[in-house]
């Protein structure tokens, strides 16, 4: 089974940007947890990271024939793509939405996600964790209904 692992703008950044808020993990070291984490779980997993709206949009149209669900961190575009939603939308694979902070105990404009209302899932404010689980709560969904 096969999962693709997106991380949307500024993700690049993470363990330099706004410690107090996304800790002080580099995105290296979350990628390399997160294939831990696979292996445990029996899947197998890509990574994907663009501070590009259009990138991440033709990767999740490419990922239609190479993976069997997406796990989704879109930084940012959360709150302004309708273009990913789109593509998830035209994708039809199931998608976790996940943020390391709680969005919704911040500011108004983080209140919106024109991502989760054709996610699968949303996990938010768990820190790194939020990855862990929403990895976690794809695959179960991929073995109970394939
Ligand atoms: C984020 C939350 C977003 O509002 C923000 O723009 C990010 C990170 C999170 O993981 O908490 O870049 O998605």
């Amino acid at each position: 089974m096969q999962i693709l692992i997106i991380h949307g703008p500024n993700l690049n950044m993470l363990g330099k940007r706004e410690p107090d808020i996304y800790g002080a993990t580099t995105l290296e070291e979350i990628n390399s947890s997160l294939s831990d984490k696979a292996q445990e779980l029996g899947v197998d997993v890509t990574f994907f990271q663009s501070n590009s709206e259009g990138d991440i949009v033709s990767t999740i149209q490419d990922s239609i024939s190479s993976c069997e669900g997406i796990l989704i961190n879109p930084g940012a575009y959360t709150h302004t793509s309708v273009a990913i939603r789109d593509a998830i939308l035209s994708c039809g694979l199931p998608v976790v939405e996940v943020h390391i902070s709680n969005v919704h105990k911040r500011e108004d404009f983080r209140q919106k996600s024109f991502v989760s209302g054709v996610a699968l899932g949303v996990i938010s404010g768990f820190g790194i964790n939020s990855y862990f689980l929403g990895l976690s709560a794809l695959v179960d969904y991929l073995k109970e209904n394939s």
